[in-house]
């Protein structure tokens, strides 16, 4: 520790509260906050009186006006607490109670007389402020150069962090000190799918890290609303991280008419990292759902036309006869198709029976509509129409078909990242679901943003995200974007948002592979915003059985592809594998069958990022129980305390683990199936090799 972090350590000790100060419910938080003598508004964040975040800068820089940097006076502070509990329409939890205390500090510039006002509001587990912009004279349009909002840590804590990219979050995660941050930039840049643009060197939120005290702090955002997403630009010397949101195409961040508000920066903290997975924070900082009736909005677990893809064994497109489409020459019901369309009346049919056989709710289709032989690459901007099929998929029949046999099909846009081409058909597009008996939407954003020189994370196109939210939810559609911007808990407010991808999903373990222990960091990143598709449940390790040509392997054993249904949460739940996979090994398929999508209510049981993760959860409006762990790099001994268990109650328990000759690299597929009595007072000992883990159903014994 540097010697004046040390002595303003202890002078915040003696001296908690400079300035204005407000205290978490349970008193363990405290937020100062303070302008200091040049009128910069200052804030400092403590937790059992140590500091986390050190004296810390706010302000903004503009585009051609006054920066709102300093010179600030506090004109008012106004107090606030509240403590409520919402129903959830899906989730990890039945209800979420929502309990802080606020501060709201009202600021004034004195040259400009210009309004700025900060809102805290401080949970037990952390504190989430932003800058509100009232009505008033002396402000109405401006454009944001830069947010100058800095965390200032108190040494080189651990991060596990992804870089600063504007366009994808689909890297594998890479565990340094901060101070190594910039040298291991390059190397955390490679064998990702997109390396797009950057000017920082800068991590993505939400940035995870630990002290060597044992203290976990996670940084992130919530409400994300017609603003760019903030990334974290590093300056190593003081271990600050400062805000860099996503540039437009012209390098202007933000355009701001007031009375406007940014987004909710989260500061979470705790010495027990389960309390990081177990806040519900980010959710709280969101505004109540907006939509009246939610009785549409179902959880569903699903199977898909999809991962043949992704391995490459079949394609989205209907013909190899590229060069003769793109240039127009025939059109499809001229074209020879080719021997591989995944999306084909008999394949689809086959899925569509899987599904009804084994207790799915619906199958994901890509590759069925018009356009995937010239998709990507080419700033094609009239790219799809989202509504015709090729000449095999017949439409009307497959989802009579699907609907005779209780089970639905899943659409899918892949917009090409061509966002005004998607608006453009965005209506029709909708209505073409309904028409046909679509319910749910998966769209995909591949590629760069059209229009040009905009970026997957900027102001323009989180609108354009929120927009195609709020159009679905009109026609009663459910929406999982991937490729989209991360989620800040806005599916509180839209909870047809039920899925995004935006992190690094299975896909990549048909790409070459992922670290074995990307899931057990997931939870504590990409997850605070909200839930992941990450498409687990994949038995065949080695792709190369699927296709020939592909020799990735997945990273991980097949009882961790099941510990992953109930750690990765998700309403929107796939069954990732081939139907002939799932055959293969019915007696493990049987625990994707049986896990619960929806969930009264979890238990967070061992935690720590990086190393392993294992929690417990309640099926809604069901006795039955689900736990789940991943692992890490490294051999280990669960102890599973079962005393969320009623006391009152026998159970019998159906653990899916790793055998002991378990191997992700050689051996994955070696697992052990048990059954045994339990109760709350039982305590399971369970080995798990590295990139191992273990689903567990626990039933009550009548
Ligand atoms: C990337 C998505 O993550 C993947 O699931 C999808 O199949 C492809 N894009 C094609 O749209
Ligand atoms: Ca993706």
């Amino acid at each position: 520790m540097r010697l004046f972090q040390l002595i303003f350590g202890i002078a915040l000790m003696i001296q908690p509260a400079l300035g204005q100060y407000c205290l978490s419910p349970n008193k363990q938080i405290n937020v100062a906050f303070a302008v200091n003598k040049k009128g910069v508004p200052t804030y400092q964040i403590q937790y059992k009186q140590k500091p986390v975040i050190l004296e810390s800068s706010m302000g903004f820089e503009l585009v051609k006006d006054d920066d709102l940097m300093e010179n600030f006076k506090v004109l008012d502070v106004i107090y606030d607490t509240k403590d409520e509990v919402w129903n959830t329409v899906w989730g990890e939890e039945r209800e979420i109670r929502n309990h802080y205390n606020e501060m709201l500090v009202i600021l004034q510039q004195k040259k400009t007389s210009r309004r700025m006002n900060i809102r805290f509001r401080v949970f037990n587990e952390g504190v989430g402020f932003r800058y509100e912009f009232p009505q008033q004279a002396d402000l109405g349009h401006f454009i944001i150069q830069q947010e100058r909002t800095s965390f200032t840590l108190t040494g080189d804590h651990t991060a596990h962090w992804i870089p600063g990219d504007y366009d994808t979050q689909e890297y594998d995660y890479t565990t340094s000190r901060i101070s190594k941050i910039e040298s291991l930039f390059d190397v955390a840049l490679t064998g990702n799918a997109s390396q797009e643009q950057f000017s920082i060197t800068g991590v993505q939120t939400a940035l995870m890290l630990k002290t060597d005290e044992g203290l976990y702090i996670n940084i992130h955002e919530a409400a994300l609303l017609d603003y760019p997403a903030m990334h974290l630009n590093l300056t190593p010397d003081t271990y600050t991280f400062e805000s860099w949101l996503t540039p437009d195409a012209v390098g202007n961040m933000a355009y701001m008419i007031v009375p406007h508000n940014t987004p909710w920066r989260t500061v979470m903290v705790s010495d027990d990292a389960r309390d990081i997975l177990a806040s519900r924070m980010t959710y709280n900082l969101n505004e109540p759902c907006a939509i009246e009736d939610t009785s549409w909005i179902k959880p569903m677990k699903y199977i898909g036309v999809w991962w043949e893809m992704i391995t490459g064994k079949s394609s989205w497109s209907y013909t190899d006869d590229f060069a003769a489409i793109k240039l127009g020459q025939v059109d499809y019901s001229e074209a020879i198709p080719n021997a591989t369309h995944g999306a084909n009346n008999a394949n689809v049919k086959r899925y569509i029976d899987f599904a009804a056989t084994h207790g799915f709710d619906g199958i994901l289709v890509e590759g069925w509509n018009e356009g995937w032989e010239d998709w990507f690459g080419h700033s094609k901007d009239y790219v799809f129409d989202f509504v015709t099929p090729y000449p095999d998929f017949d439409v009307k029949m497959l989802n009579a078909y699907a609907k005779t046999k209780g089970v639905e099909l899943i659409m899918h846009h892949e917009t090409s990242s061509s966002v005004r081409n998607y608006e453009r058909h965005m209506d029709k597009a909708y209505q073409f679901m309904k028409d046909n008996g679509y319910n749910a939407v998966k769209s995909g954003y591949v590629g760069d943003i059209i229009p040009r020189g905009e970026h997957h994370y900027s102001q323009f196109i989180v609108n354009h995200y929120n927009y195609a939210i709020e159009k679905a939810a009109d026609y009663q559609i459910m929406i999982n974007a991937h490729e989209a911007v991360r989620p800040t808990g806005v599916a509180r407010t839209y909870p047809n948002l039920v899925a995004n991808e935006s992190a690094r999903g299975t896909e990549f373990q048909a790409f070459g592979g992922s670290k074995p222990n990307h899931t057990t960091i997931l939870p504590f990143t990409r997850l605070i915003g909200g839930p992941m598709d990450y498409t687990p449940g994949v038995f065949e390790m080695d792709i190369s059985k699927l296709n020939p040509n592909n020799n990735s392997r997945v990273n991980t054993t097949l009882a961790n592809q099941l510990g992953l249904y109930v750690i990765m949460y998700s309403p929107l739940q796939m069954a990732a594998d081939l139907p002939e996979n799932y055959e293969r090994f019915s007696d493990a398929f049987q625990f994707i069958k049986d896990v619960a999508i929806d969930w009264d209510r979890s238990v967070y049981l061992e935690a720590e990022p990086g190393e392993f993760v294992t929690i417990a959860r309640k099926a809604k409006d069901r006795e039955d129980w689900f736990v789940g762990n991943s692992n890490g790099y490294n051999k280990r001994e669960a102890a599973i305390y079962l005393s969320f268990l009623d006391k009152d109650k026998k159970y019998i328990a159906t653990i899916y683990r790793d055998h002991k000759n378990s191997d992700y690299k050689t051996n994955p597929q070696a697992y052990v199936i048990e059954s045994k009595k339990v109760t709350s007072q039982t305590v399971l000992k369970l080995l798990t090799v590295p990139a191992g883990g273990f689903g567990i159903k626990i039933t009550p014994d009548e």
